[in-house]
């Protein structure tokens, strides 16, 4: 019998690794892999990752300008440098995340966006390997609808926490969201103080309504699960277009011989029952529905706090660099 991984593989689902480390990235052979300030900060405490900062900085330095010009520079540079590395490991692409700190200024992270795709088209990479990450704020999914409309650059929406955003990021023609599972579990584990089997996961039935929603009014866009705490939420949405999953649950997965269905059909979901609904030029009712959730608003905004928490880390690691 194939192994759990093989099996998920063959429902259909595009597995991809969510791991900034280009050794666990070679391991896996996913499709497709990302990268954020969060990974990289993990990844560059590791000695073979120094060098990439060193070159980041030296880049910046060698272009002048201020300090903070310098480092804001660094950190595009270092993710770009990051993102073409782990380019050259797999065949599809890789997301590189617009600094949280822009999630809630739509011109600010288009503005980024734009700039991480010029350094990309530098090192000789052209914008359909990459993805832009983006918080799925109203904010940050409409700097999303101009990149994809006006710039033909493919968005990432990620910090996904409802059917609510997820609405908002397929009118805006994103090519791909992100939508958490096990972040969504923590909340309710917290908030309950009781444990959920994978069948009545909170999560898990989060990325099913998405999947179903998308399937039955046919939006291309694709529906990514991430952030999985077992492998329990994994199996339980065997199907679902991708899925981003760490190497030690990849590895969990390869050696276990448990039976993998399909449990996502999109010929399935267009016989649901569900109610239609629109965004479009309605940011007081997307905001208004958005609030609605209490665990979406906080996640959201927890999610958002951490991501840009981290880039100061970074960014601190870089200005000694660039002070040096
Ligand atoms: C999209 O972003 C998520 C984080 O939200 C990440 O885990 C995933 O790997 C990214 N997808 C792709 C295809 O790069």
């Amino acid at each position: 019998m194939s192994s759990a991984l093989e099996q998920l593989k063959a429902t259909g689902t595009v597995v991809v690794s969510d791991t900034g480390d280009f050794a666990s990235i070679g391991k896996y052979k996913p499709q497709d892999a990302t990268t954020n300030p969060s990974l990289i900060l993990a990844a560059s405490k590791k000695p073979e990752y120094v060098a990439l900062i060193d070159k980041a900085v030296a880049y910046a330095k060698a272009k002048g300008g201020s300090a903070n010009d310098q480092v804001e520079l660094a950190l595009d540079r270092l993710l770009v440098e990051f993102g073409t590395e782990i380019l050259k490991i797999i065949p599809g692409k890789v997301s590189t995340e617009v600094d949280a700190s822009l999630s809630f200024d739509t011109q600010a992270s288009v503005a980024k966006a734009l700039k991480i795709i010029k350094l990309y088209e530098e090192e000789g990479i052209s914008k359909d390997r990459i993805l832009i990450k983006v918080a799925s704020t109203w904010e940050g999914i409409k700097a999303a609808e101009i990149l994809q409309r006006d710039h033909g650059v493919n968005c990432n929406l990620t910090l996904m926490f409802s059917l609510v955003q997820a609405i908002a990021a397929a009118e805006a023609g994103a090519f791909l969201i992100s939508p958490f599972v096990g972040r969504i579990l923590d909340w309710y584990k917290a908030a309950t103080k009781k444990e959920y089997t994978k069948e009545e996961d909170p999560g898990v039935a989060s990325v099913k309504s998405i999947y179903n929603y998308y399937k039955k009014f046919g939006y291309k866009t694709i529906v990514m699960g991430a952030s999985f705490r077992n492998t329990g939420e994994i199996t339980e949405l065997a199907g679902c277009d991708y899925l981003t999953i760490s190497p030690a649950l990849l590895e969990t997965l390869s050696t276990s011989q448990e039976a993998v269905p399909k449990k996502l059909d999109a010929a399935a979901a267009s016989a649901l029952n569900i109610e239609k609904k629109t965004y479009i030029n309605n940011e007081a009712v997307f905001r208004f529905d958005f609030n609605e959730e209490q665990m979406a608003v906080e996640k959201l905004r927890e999610g958002i706090s951490k991501f840009a928490a981290d880039a100061v880390v970074l960014k601190d690691i870089i200005k000694a660099k660039v002070a040096a």
